[in-house]
């Protein structure tokens, strides 16, 4: 079986001077199985290591007259290899809805960037019981028109919205349920067996042990804990095998 990935997403944190000290603690980990993926201006920083480096968010287009925006061509030529894209805190506070999202994946995918595609329910949806109902809606229009090629690049990070930063995770089952609920999903609407499924949602050095006993993950999404050199090395040795 493939190696699990693990993709550090450093979120809005470190200002250039805070950023040093991280660097030094990151700066030995070798390992292709890491991607860290700082805020964007900070990625010169992150590149030519020996781990691989993602944005947390792209833009749809190549190049033009949008001001302000990431083109995923730019952020090809640079040497960025992954992408975090529709995650939950943009789908909240920047309004990102699946259309979007879906041109953003398509996107990233033709400048051969890999994409991190975010879904998840929240509490009031999970208390509703509509959890797969609404992780099938982020799927169908968020990947729509991805080719059956194309599901062999990408992963699927499953983010329960209530986890986030929470230090709440769902239990080993429910994860592992879900997972096969959103491959069949897949399956069923792209002809795509086993697409690849990461978890995240308050991973952290301790909890990983017992993540771990999941059997259909291909790697985690860490947010807070990530932002600590010595807290992620210890996450990469548990998940990552030689
Ligand atoms: P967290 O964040 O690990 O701090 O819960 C995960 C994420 O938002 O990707």
């Amino acid at each position: 079986m493939e190696n699990k990935i693990v993709i550090a997403n450093l979120k809005m944190n470190f200002t250039v001077g805070e950023l040093a000290n991280y660097l030094k603690g990151v700066g030995d980990i070798e390992s292709p199985n890491l991607v860290i993926c700082p805020t964007s201006i900070y990625v010169p920083y992150f590149l030519n290591k020996k781990f691989k480096v993602g944005l947390q968010n792209i833009f749809y287009k190549d190049e033009g007259a949008y001001t302000g925006e990431i083109s995923p061509k730019q952020a090809s030529s640079m040497g960025v290899q992954y992408v975090i894209i529709g995650h939950s805190e943009r789908r909240t506070i920047l309004e990102e809805k699946d259309s979007l999202i879906n041109e953003k994946v398509k996107a990233a995918l033709n400048n051969k960037i890999i994409p991190i595609f975010c879904i998840g329910e929240t509490i009031e949806q999970k208390s509703m019981l509509r959890t797969n109902r609404v992780l099938a809606q982020q799927i169908l229009t968020g990947l729509r028109d991805i080719k059956k090629e194309d599901f062999e690049k990408l992963y699927i990070a499953y983010e329960p919205v209530w986890a986030i930063g929470t230090g709440e995770v769902p239990t080993n089952l429910e994860i592992e349920k879900i997972v096969e609920y959103i491959k069949s999903v897949v399956s069923e609407h792209f002809g795509y067996e086993n697409v690849k499924v990461l978890y995240g949602g308050s991973v952290n050095e301790k909890n990983i042990v017992e993540l771990e006993k999941v059997p259909n993950l291909s790697g985690y999404l860490v947010g807070g804990a990530s932002l600590y050199s010595d807290k992620l090395k210890m996450i990469i040795n548990k998940v990552v095998k030689a």
